[in-house]
């Protein structure tokens, strides 16, 4: 695993976006693993930012995202769906008939997760897939107690998350219980992952996931089973890990190694 340490979010942003244009510049029909939630934001914009300024397009790639509510249609203003067409997709040339979303009301959520998970085989498995983590550490919406070898399926959300999410709903706005969500197994098979988390809120769940034992009490703890997994946080996420220091010196080494 590699863990970086970067000093404020601003700077985690920046090191995602350098990541993702990487990608798309090696290969421009890449296949994205897109997240929803606050962590990704700041990403979201400078991405937007860049294919303005022409230094990256979305033209040829196709994405799908982790995880959707389930009872969502893709216009409620609380679905991942519209969170993605607000917050990138509208702003970017992406080709919005190559991003997909699980559907929150599909008739039948099973054969919904089903088709998602052919839909990304279909697609030649996913290149570089982008993740946040939740304080209970988990990753799309796979709770602790998540298989590790889960595939794409209905998931119901444990009341922290539901707590932690409330912040999106209206005090009269129906917040969903359950979600479709990619599973541990489903996220293991993208060929890089890259996690991150800023924010002292994030600290206990950064620890288990890159300290922790692999345990699928802490889901995220799975990316150590990752060969190419990249776990991107700032000092206040950072705060509980006993190897920071080596961390910090390892990667000076490793940027170092990168320009021989
Ligand atoms: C939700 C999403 C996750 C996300 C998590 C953390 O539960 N399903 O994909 O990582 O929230 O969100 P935030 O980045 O807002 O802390």
């Amino acid at each position: 695993m590699r863990l970086v340490i970067l000093p404020n979010s601003d700077d985690v942003a920046e090191f995602a976006c350098d990541l993702f244009a990487q990608q798309l510049t090696n290969k421009p029909k890449s296949v994205l693993g897109l997240a929803t939630g606050s962590s990704p934001t700041t990403l979201y914009q400078k991405m937007i930012s860049r294919q303005k300024a022409g230094d990256l397009s979305f033209s040829q790639a196709t994405s799908f995202n982790l995880d959707e509510y389930v009872g969502l249609s893709g216009d409620h203003p609380q679905s991942y769906r519209h969170f993605m067409n607000e917050q990138l997709f509208n702003h970017v040339d992406i080709d919005l008939a190559r991003t997909f979303v699980p559907n929150g009301v599909a008739d039948n959520p099973n054969d919904e997760c089903k088709r998602y998970e052919e839909l990304i085989a279909l697609a030649g498995g996913i290149d570089l897939q982008l993740l946040g983590i939740g304080i209970n550490g988990h990753i799309g919406f796979n709770e602790p107690l998540s298989s590790l070898s889960s595939r794409t399926r209905v998931k119901t959300l444990t009341k922290s998350t539901i707590e932690a999410n409330s912040r999106f709903f209206g005090d009269d706005e129906r917040q969903p219980t359950d979600s479709m969500t990619m599973g541990i197994g489903t996220i293991l098979d993208a060929r890089q992952v890259v996690l991150l988390a800023t924010g002292a809120h994030k600290a206990q769940a950064i620890k288990g996931c890159v300290e922790g034992p692999v345990s699928a009490s802490c889901p995220a703890s799975a990316l150590q089973l990752h060969e190419h997994a990249i776990v991107v946080v700032d000092e206040a996420a950072a705060a509980e890990l006993t190897m920071k220091d080596y961390a910090i010196w390892a990667e000076t080494r490793h940027q170092a190694m990168e320009q021989m």
